[in-house]
């Protein structure tokens, strides 16, 4: 097992996956998606898991693919359609930063409970990027597309209760109450009829994600282009060396 997650069982029928790489701000790195697609597959096939909380700590729920690995293996994105495909109903629990991949991972849960003042972005344009796992066409369902423009080419951030106004999150609520929030939540979906619960999900998901599939594929291309760009690796070099980049346009 990867100690990437920490996965316990707090409430009946819920699962807590904690993203544990504190010292990276819980980036997500290849071993932490691959973790997290595994756990979600033996949680679907265990029988008795209901709902899954996924949650960070208090600084941050995730800031983001792991940037250190775009200049070594690059970001293994097709670890995402295992989470996107599981069939349990997800609560994310945020708190602290949720950015870049942090914000599309807590996006593409099924319901996103927020501390008020979490902060949300997509500031892959800094990097001389673009969002790769859904970032542009989730925000875009949620936020509308001016707030999304703005977000994603300039790297305006949200607040947790600014998400929570423009219906990106569920609930936002004070940062200790944010984990029992979800918790609660999880709970309430783990007693209903599993098959309904189940059944509803997938005719939502359906109903939402209809040309999504196709989006995804083309956002996911567009990201690894973008990624042998110079640009790219300029803006990646700038961050590791801790200095502003230099743009070539190329
Ligand atoms: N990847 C790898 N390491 C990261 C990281 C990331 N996304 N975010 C933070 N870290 C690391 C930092 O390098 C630092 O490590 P060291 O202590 O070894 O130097 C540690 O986490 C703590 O971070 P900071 O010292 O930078 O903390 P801060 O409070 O000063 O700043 C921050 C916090 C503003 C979030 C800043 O860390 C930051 O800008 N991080 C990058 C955010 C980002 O660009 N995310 C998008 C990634 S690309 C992506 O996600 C693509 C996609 O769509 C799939």
């Amino acid at each position: 097992m990867s100690d990437t997650l920490r996965i316990s069982f707090p409430r009946k029928g819920v699962a807590l996956v904690e993203l544990n790489r504190p010292k990276r701000l819980n980036a997500l790195n290849n071993e932490l998606m691959r973790a997290l697609g595994d756990a979600l597959d033996t949680f679907a096939a265990d029988g008795t898991t209901r709902a899954v909380v996924i949650a960070g700590d208090e600084r941050a729920f995730a800031a983001g693919a792991d940037i250190g690995e775009f200049q070594t293996e690059g970001p293994d994105l097709a670890q995402w359609d295992r989470l996107w495909a599981s069939p349990l109903p997800r609560i994310a629990a945020v708190r602290g930063l949720a950015l870049g991949g942090g914000l599309e991972l807590a996006m593409s849960c099924d319901l996103f409970v927020v501390a008020e003042d979490a902060r949300l972005g997509q500031p892959e344009i800094n990097l001389g990027v673009m969002p790769g796992a859904g970032g542009t066409q989730r925000l875009i369902r949620a936020v509308g597309k001016t707030v999304a423009m703005e977000m994603v080419l300039v790297g305006r951030e949200l607040s947790g209760r600014e998400a929570c106004e423009r219906g990106l999150a569920n609930r936002s609520v004070p940062t200790d109450q944010t984990l029992a929030t979800a918790l609660d939540l999880a709970a309430e979906i783990a007693a209903k009829a599993p098959i309904a619960i189940r059944t509803a999900k997938r005719a939502i998901d359906r109903a939402y994600e209809l040309s999504l599939g196709e989006n995804l594929r083309a956002e996911r291309a567009d990201f690894y282009n973008l990624l042998t760009t110079d640009d790219a690796r300029e803006g990646i070099a700038a961050f590791v060396e801790r200095r502003l980049p230099t743009w070539r346009n190329r």
